[in-house]
């Protein structure tokens, strides 16, 4: 594929078919990935790849968990507070999800997810649809691979860059290889099932998740939100 035709064709892939994909394939990519520049050059960070048995652990395990979340917000202050206190179903992740969603960006969050919803045929009121639909990020929408991508706690926000850039790498490399991608900061609420699974090291950090594998032919994958025009991006001159 051309370059441009690569950056144009990569889009957020929410449905995998079962096709495995193989130790090479993704030892290339990831080989291709690494080569992403970071600040000083130090690579801060690290990634924790589910395949196969631990996959399948963790897609049993992470719906629970969310399911056990979306429970606990429609549940009492008392029985929040302790289900806090046993730590049930509480997200146990590195970074706070954001809350306070600021009031100049919700405006495109909003149109994304009705933009997703109404492809998808699910009305507003239906809660069960959105919350299945919300699941599917916790069973990685199907694919063989799940990447989970953990950052140096030592360099604060640039570690949070420098991740990105692997990140978009990794995206590009496997759609110019006919792969499949969603990066998911869904994946980053739980740290625990990891836990049981990998060595994860104490100073680094959960920053998100990443789903790979062979786009399905469905209706969700058509889904391409729309972009900021160029006139909102630029900051006027004085
Ligand atoms: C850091 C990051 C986290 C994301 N988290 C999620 C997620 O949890 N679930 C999901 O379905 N999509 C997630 N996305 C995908 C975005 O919704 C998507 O990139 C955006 O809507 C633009 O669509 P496109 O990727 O198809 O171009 C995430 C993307 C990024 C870069």
């Amino acid at each position: 594929m051309e370059f441009n035709d690569v950056i144009r064709a990569r889009h957020s892939v929410r449905a995998f078919t079962d096709q495995p994909v193989s130790d090479d394939q993704l030892q290339a990519l990831l080989n291709l990935a690494t080569t992403a520049p970071s600040w000083s050059n130090p690579q801060p960070y690290q990634i924790a790849i589910a395949r196969g048995k631990v996959l399948e652990s963790l897609r049993q395990e992470l719906p629970l968990r969310f399911d056990k979340l979306a429970e606990l917000q429609k549940a009492s202050m008392v029985k929040k507070a302790l289900a806090w206190f046993r730590k049930d179903g509480i997200p146990d992740g590195d970074f706070r999800p954001v809350v306070d969603y600021p009031e100049d960006l919700q405006p495109r969050r909003v149109a994304t997810g009705r933009g997703l919803y109404e492809l998808l045929d699910i009305g507003r009121q239906d809660k069960q649809a959105r919350h299945e639909q919300m699941r599917d990020n916790f069973r990685f929408f199907n694919a063989p691979v799940a990447i989970f991508v953990f950052i140096h706690e030592g360099l604060g926000v640039y570690s949070a860059l420098d991740a990105g850039i692997f990140l978009q790498n990794l995206m590009l490399a496997a759609t110019d290889a006919g792969l499949g991608t969603c990066a998911q900061g869904a994946l980053g609420l739980w740290r625990s099932p990891l836990e049981q699974h990998f060595q994860l090291p104490d100073n680094y950090k959960l920053l998100c998740g990443l789903s790979l594998g062979y786009e399905a032919d469905t209706r969700i994958n058509q889904f391409r939100p729309d972009r900021q025009p160029l006139s909102e991006l630029l900051i006027k001159e004085k």
